[in-house]
């Protein structure tokens, strides 16, 4: 089984109103179709996505076309520019057919219609009406309807690719899904379980709602790192990756930028993937003098290889000497580049221990940090 998700896109959001039609407004940090397309490029059962766009809104293609995604071009109705999405197919077996308006879609609903296309030659997310039906006309309610074996149609609506392909040649007129379509060709749709988040933006107040909707599944990380360097012999120390003349060094197997080794575990924390004396075990000669970015560009590495976007990191030194005001723009500065991240989400801030202990004693340097990471 090979699965193409066809994301249609080409509609121009009349009800919804706005600057824009509504797949290219913005919706809880970025457009409303790329949390849609992100929805199947994340889900491990789909190959390949195609994305129909209207033809005034094909500068927005290159964003697509990046990633691999092909784009056909849509038509005056839903059922057109599905169509000419089915065109754009290759050799796939199966097709799921999405609104790009539906940006709340789960991996559990796209599963579930993926699992029955194992057995189905359709499948498609079904809701069962909840609410009283009524009638209604000029402001009147003026009959009720039994709800009873009523659903409402979400999608994606999944299929063979011969089948839909075939009966949306033979289809004359525009049906509003493609289940009506499925159907109207005789082919059986096995109904899966559909979400009340899986909303369509239909209306301007559907933004919120669905705004709401993915904060809420929003995965949001911290984790914390704190690490303590000697003092030893020397004449500078490595801060944040920033070199400050002073009359000792700090001992340690790397060069012992203790805030940059605090920082990465931070990061390794907020993962929950170890910490640095097990990605870069002290026993390991080739680690002996390393500069510490290595560390801290392997901890983002894996920040992206696991999907998550760093958002902010707070690093404290904690030291009498040496200062670290003057040099803290520079080590933020240094560590927003390596963590590819504005200066403005990277702290680096400074304090003493009133000459208490070992940090007021002058014997080493510690040094804590907070990462905070978010997917969604
Ligand atoms: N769609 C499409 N081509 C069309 C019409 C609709 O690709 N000619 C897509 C829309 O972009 C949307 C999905 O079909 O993702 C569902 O349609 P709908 O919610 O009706 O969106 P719009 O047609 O854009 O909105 P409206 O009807 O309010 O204008
Ligand atoms: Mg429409």
């Amino acid at each position: 089984m090979t699965t193409t998700a066809l994301i249609v896109a080409a509609g121009r959001g009349t009800r919804a109103g706005g600057h824009a039609p509504k797949q290219w407004q913005m919706l809880a940090g970025t457009r409303v179709i790329d949390h849609t397309v992100a929805a199947f490029q994340n889900h491990p059962g789909i190959d390949r996505i195609v994305v129909v766009l209207h033809p005034d809104d094909m500068a927005h293609a290159a964003s697509f076309e990046d990633q691999g995604i092909t784009i056909a071009e849509g038509g005056a109705d839903r059922a057109t520019s599905v169509r000419n999405g089915l065109a754009a197919l290759g050799g796939e077996t199966h097709v799921l057919i999405h609104d790009a308006a539906r940006p709340c879609v789960s991996a559990q609903v796209i599963s579930g219609v993926l699992d029955a296309l194992v057995t189905a030659s359709a499948a498609a997310p079904g809701l069962a009406i909840t609410d009283a039906l009524w009638r209604g006309a000029d402001g009147r309610i003026t009959g009720t309807t039994d709800r009873a074996g009523l659903f409402a149609a979400q999608t994606p609506q999944g299929f063979e690719v011969a089948a839909i392909c075939a009966a949306h040649e033979a289809y004359a007129g525009t049906a509003l899904d493609d289940v009506e379509v499925a159907r109207a060709a005789g082919i059986t749709v096995t109904m899966t379980p559909g979400d009340g988040d899986n909303i369509k933006i239909t209306t301007a107040d559907d933004f919120a709602r669905a705004a709401r909707i993915l904060e809420n599944r929003m995965d949001i990380r911290t984790g914390n790192g704190f690490d303590v360097h000697a003092f030893g012999p020397g004449d500078h120390v490595m801060l944040c990756g920033v070199k400050i003349p002073y009359d000792q060094g700090l001992v340690g197997h790397s060069d012992a930028d203790v805030g940059m080794h605090t920082v990465t575990d931070a990061i390794y924390g907020a993962l929950a993937m170890g910490d640095i004396g097990q990605h870069f075990p002290p026993s390991d000669p080739q680690w002996k003098g390393a500069s510490s970015d290595v560390f801290l560009r392997h901890a983002v590495g894996l920040v992206r290889e696991k999907g998550f976007t760093l958002c902010h990191v707070d690093c404290t030194l904690i030291c009498e000497h040496p200062k670290v005001g003057p040099h803290s723009t520079a080590m933020r500065k240094f560590m927003a580049e390596i963590l590819d991240i504005d200066i403005a989400r990277m702290s680096v801030k400074a304090t003493t221990t009133e000459r208490l202990g070992f940090t007021g004693r002058g014997e080493g340097i510690a040094a804590m940090a907070t990462a905070t990471l978010v997917k969604s």
